[in-house]
């Protein structure tokens, strides 16, 4: 059964800008995620504390969480203790770390490898607990990875488990390349709900062959409830070659809103939020809903 409700977690401003060609003016992803916020968004991924020789786009991470970091559902991705210290004196309460199933993309996305990385968050994964910070680990090449071909899912399960176990409150299980296809989708996070009930399981589909929304429907088939998704379709991985946007977010609410499974966004003001960054990132926004909803 379909439940009635289910959360879309905005990523566009981290996920979506991260990957731009150029630099989004702070006071731009400022007013985007404002925007955002006024649509109806519970939670957003608003920045990174990752390095600025890596990922200059997110290098005004602490300018971004001094203009829009008050909300209580401000979440900021960290690679590392570094990223979690600064992320911490910026004032964030919740925080996502993020690890890749395939060691090969874990070295390249963050230099280490998959159990190197997991071996130095263990450690701050507690630490964070035991302040009350929420945290959310990103699980990336979850089902393919651009290096090391199709990913095992009792591969995905460990790394997901050992995760848990340390007492994360959120995965947030990803297609970092956009190459699963609904069956894969539905088997694993059938898997991952059975055994792992006790952490909330997040979905995170990018739309590089189009099998976003048919992967996130098989995904809220297998009991899953809560969506990333960026608006305008921004997004993709630096460091994971070939990867493309999130899945839309505002085909996402269409879709669910339709099916008559509420989110509690307002798609006039999404469609506001998205014309604020539109003039200044280089791909063309693509979304059925955006598109069509310009034309009128
Ligand atoms: P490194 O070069 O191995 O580490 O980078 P380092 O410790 O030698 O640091 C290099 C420089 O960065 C040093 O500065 C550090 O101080 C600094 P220097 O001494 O050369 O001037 N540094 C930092 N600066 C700011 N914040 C920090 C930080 N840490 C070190 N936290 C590192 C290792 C992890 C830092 C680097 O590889 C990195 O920043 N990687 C980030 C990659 C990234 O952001 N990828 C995209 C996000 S993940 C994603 O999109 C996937 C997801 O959407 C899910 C999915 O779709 O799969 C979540
Ligand atoms: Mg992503």
């Amino acid at each position: 059964e379909l439940p009635r409700y289910a959360e879309v977690i905005e990523v566009g401003p981290r996920d979506g800008l991260q990957n731009e060609g150029n630099f989004v003016p702070t006071e731009k992803k400022t007013a985007f995620i404002n925007a955002l916020w006024r649509a109806g968004f519970k939670e957003i991924e608003v920045t990174s504390f990752v390095s600025p020789k890596w990922v200059p786009q997110m290098s005004d991470a602490a300018e971004v969480m001094k203009e829009v970091g008050g909300h209580s559902g401000t979440m900021v991705l960290t690679p590392n203790k570094r990223g979690i210290d600064t992320a911490l004196a910026a004032g964030a309460k919740a925080v996502a770390i993020f690890i890749g199933v395939s060691r090969t993309f874990n070295q390249k996305n963050i230099n280490k490898t998959t159990e190197e990385a997991v071996e130095g968050l263990l450690p701050h994964i507690k630490e964070l607990k035991d302040s009350g910070i929420y945290i959310r680990a990103c699980i990336s090449t979850a089902f393919h990875c651009p290096y090391e071909g199709a990913i095992k899912p009792a591969e995905t399960l460990e790394l997901c488990k050992k995760l848990a176990d340390a007492g994360v409150n959120e995965l947030s299980v990803a297609d970092t390349i956009g190459k699963a296809t609904p069956k894969e989708s539905y088997a694993l996070f059938s898997m991952l709900i059975k055994e792992l009930p006790d952490v909330l399981m997040a979905a995170h589909f990018h739309d590089t062959r189009k099998m976003a929304l048919a992967n996130i429907y098989a995904a809220l088939c297998a009991g899953v409830t809560r969506f990333d998704a960026s608006a305008g379709g921004l997004g993709g991985c630096p460091f994971a070659p070939g990867a493309s946007g999130n899945a839309a977010t505002e085909d996402v609410v269409y879709m669910l809103e339709r099916m008559g499974i509420e989110t509690g966004i307002d798609l006039d003001q999404l469609v506001q939020a998205i014309s604020i960054v539109e003039p200044h990132v280089s791909r063309e926004l693509s979304s059925w809903y955006y598109q069509s909803y310009k034309k009128k």
